[in-house]
């Protein structure tokens, strides 16, 4: 029996009552097909604060880059608006992706199709929609130096933020964008700003080389940033992987989050470098939603995003294919079953809360 290490970061708001709902699938897959997940729980971002005063401790740290994977729930809200900056619930977060280096996010954009209708564009543009987005993460502009606000002297001040990439930045993330394709329908799109941004141009010229040296079976495509933005609302499917920087991909992965009609219902991973001896990567997964504290405690949540999560989870770190596969199933067939938490409710539709979604999901996994 393979053993698996997952270490579980509940956090806080709704984030232990979703947990609790992927919980109950690594318990069948451990039960009926000898998985053999080893789970450690930690505390981060309130919950952590509330115990020990800091948004994650050294130990949990040191748990977390010792686990195969890391299952991120939420944290975050109104408690902890007046505590320090670099203990708030949301400095947890940002420690994990640096620590654990997370340069890649993944976030698919993939529309049910018994909520195609919740869409903001016409349903026949969203059905079936399947789409991931690669958004480098620990580069670009959001860290780039100079950044600062300078006094000009003349009753003027001057702003500054920086893009900077280098090249085995580019690199690496090009290259996480290409294997992915290579499991899906084998085609990636680039976005940058070539025309007006030397690091565009820079982006560009990396991206290609490296497709041409070692992915040259994907099928490549490029498009200005801006142009990506309107195919995304016009055309979406025309769309299988798209790779793109911090500051875009932050944009452009919101815009085809809305395409799928939900919050809710959206899962995430943040990938890291390979280990030399291991090939294993470091990876976090996480709900895009927050820990939202408006329904904290009520067992209404929709735990979907989280399960959804958790099958990224089963895919990426694990390479168990057949039962991420399941659970995406099994998530979709909830829904068209009519099973609806709160925030997705549509007339016709049965409610349900929490762990009465989750335990629909199990039965149907
Ligand atoms: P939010 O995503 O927590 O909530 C936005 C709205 O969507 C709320 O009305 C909430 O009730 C609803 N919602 C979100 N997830 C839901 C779910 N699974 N089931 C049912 N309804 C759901 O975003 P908001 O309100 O802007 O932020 C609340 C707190 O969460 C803030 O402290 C924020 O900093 C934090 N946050 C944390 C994130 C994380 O942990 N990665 C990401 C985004 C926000
Ligand atoms: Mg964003």
């Amino acid at each position: 029996m393979s053993h698996r290490k997952l270490f579980l970061l509940p956090g806080d708001g709704i984030g232990p009552e979703i947990t609790e709902e992927f919980v109950k699938v690594i318990s069948l897959l451990n039960d009926k097909a000898s998985a053999g997940f080893e789970i450690e729980r930690g505390l981060v971002g309130g919950a952590a604060y509330d115990a020990h005063g800091k948004a994650i401790s050294d130990d949990d740290m040191a748990r977390a880059m010792a686990a195969d994977a890391v299952m991120f729930a939420a944290v975050g809200g109104p408690k902890w608006d007046n505590v320090a900056y670099d203990v708030r619930p949301e400095a947890g977060l940002l420690r994990l992706r640096k620590d654990l280096e997370l340069f890649a996010n993944l976030r698919p954009a993939i529309c049910y199709a018994a909520l195609a209708a919740s869409s903001s564009l016409k349903p026949e543009l969203v059905e079936g929609l399947d789409i991931l987005i690669v958004r480098e993460l620990t580069g670009g502009v959001y860290f780039g130096e100079p950044k600062e606000i300078i006094d000009l002297g003349n009753g003027q001040q001057r702003a500054i933020d920086t893009q900077v990439y280098d090249t085995y930045e580019i690199e690496r993330i090009a290259a996480v964008a290409f294997e992915l394709a290579r499991t899906r329908d084998n085609r990636v799109c680039s976005m940058e700003k070539r025309n007006v941004m030397k690091s565009g141009l820079f982006w560009n010229q990396v991206v290609t080389r490296v497709h041409k040296e070692k992915f040259a079976d994907v099928e490549l495509s490029h498009m200005l940033a801006d142009a990506g933005g309107m195919q995304l609302v016009r055309a979406p499917k025309q769309f299988d992987v798209i790779v793109t920087d911090n500051l875009f991909g932050d944009m452009l992965s919101d815009v085809a989050a809305m395409l799928t009609g939900s919050l809710g219902m959206l899962p995430s991973a943040s990938l890291g470098a390979e280990d030399a001896v291991t090939g294993k990567r470091k990876a976090m997964y996480e709900p895009v939603h927050g820990s939202a504290p408006d329904i904290a405690g009520q067992g209404v949540a929709n735990p979907l995003a989280m399960l959804a999560s958790f099958a990224m989870c089963l895919r990426y770190s694990f390479n168990m294919i057949e039962e991420a596969e399941a659970l995406d199933a099994a998530i979709a067939k909830v829904l068209d079953d009519g099973l609806r938490t709160g925030d997705i409710m549509a007339p016709g539709c049965r409610k349900v809360g929490t762990s009465e979604m989750g335990d629909a999901v199990v039965a149907a996994f």
